[in-house]
């Protein structure tokens, strides 16, 4: 049995760490990627080496192509293949419009719009070799709605979103299947940046109508999905996983 590779951009917390526990515990080795919480990615790291699988911790901000650059040698290195690639890691600046700069749109688009097109075209080069791969992102719904504080945020995933119909298309004839997950708010470190938290949390307990937030799992879950053999004939597409509140007006 080939052992197979998968690549987890920000997967040190939250959605990203339990897919890369979930690919783990299904028997892939991990390239885990960090920006900043090198503890905690190195936690990661231990559960993974806990289910008997490989572990492969890489820091690199996602929004430098240098440093992706980087991170592909380390992975050709460390594992001369690349099944699996999830593009989660995300960062941005929450403000209104009028109080936003130059900086804070490059730098939110570098690292969720950007990244995303530099790492599948070095995912792309190590898949083809061994027949193919999955690339799965992670959106949400102010790439499709509006959402406050959240343009330059919405912008840059409704960008990934529009990336992610065109690499379905040009990465195909490699076998490459590429989709994307989007998701209602889910409580991870990630709202803590964000000025109207508490108000978030509450509209998405109140009015989701399937009864409930969304949880970590219901991402991982849907993740699972389209990295798996049953979805293939899904293409360019992102899957809403909200509980259905993007549905109320
Ligand atoms: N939480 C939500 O409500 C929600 C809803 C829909 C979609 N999403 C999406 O789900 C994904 C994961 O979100 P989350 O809630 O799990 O976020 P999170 O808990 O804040 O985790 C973000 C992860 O991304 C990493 N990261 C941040 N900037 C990076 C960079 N420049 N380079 C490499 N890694 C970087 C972080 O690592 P460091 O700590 O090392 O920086 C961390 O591992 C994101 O794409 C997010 O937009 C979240």
């Amino acid at each position: 049995m080939t052992q197979k590779v998968a690549l987890i951009t920000g997967s040190s917390r939250g959605i990203g760490k339990a897919t890369a526990l979930r690919l783990a515990q299904e028997g892939y080795d991990i390239v885990i990627n960090y920006a900043r919480s090198k503890k905690s990615a190195l936690e990661t790291a231990e559960q993974i080496e806990s289910f008997g699988r490989k572990a492969l911790v890489v820091k690199a901000n996602v929004g430098d192509t240098a440093k992706i650059k980087d991170m592909f040698a380390q992975i050709e290195e460390e594992f001369g293949r690349l099944d699996v690639f999830v593009n989660n890691a995300a960062s941005g600046v929450q403000r209104p419009v009028m109080e936003l700069e130059e900086s804070h749109w490059d730098w939110t688009l570098n690292i969720n719009s950007k990244a995303l097109l530099f790492c599948a075209q070095e995912a792309a080069k190590l898949m083809e070799r061994n027949g193919g791969g999955k690339i799965v992102s992670i959106s949400s719904l102010g790439a499709i709605r509006y959402l406050e504080n959240y343009t330059v945020v919405g912008v840059s995933k409704a960008a990934l979103e529009a990336l992610t119909r065109y690499l379905a298309v040009e990465l195909a004839p490699k076998n490459i299947v590429v989709n994307a997950v989007s998701g209602g708010a889910v409580d991870t470190e990630a709202l803590k940046h964000f000025p109207n938290r508490e108000e978030l949390l509450q509209e998405a307990k109140d009015k989701t109508p399937a009864g409930r937030m969304v949880e970590i799992d219901d991402m991982v879950n849907c993740v699972m999905f389209l990295l798996s053999d049953d979805s293939s004939m899904i293409r360019g597409q992102t899957i809403i996983v909200d509980g259905g509140i993007s549905l109320l007006v």
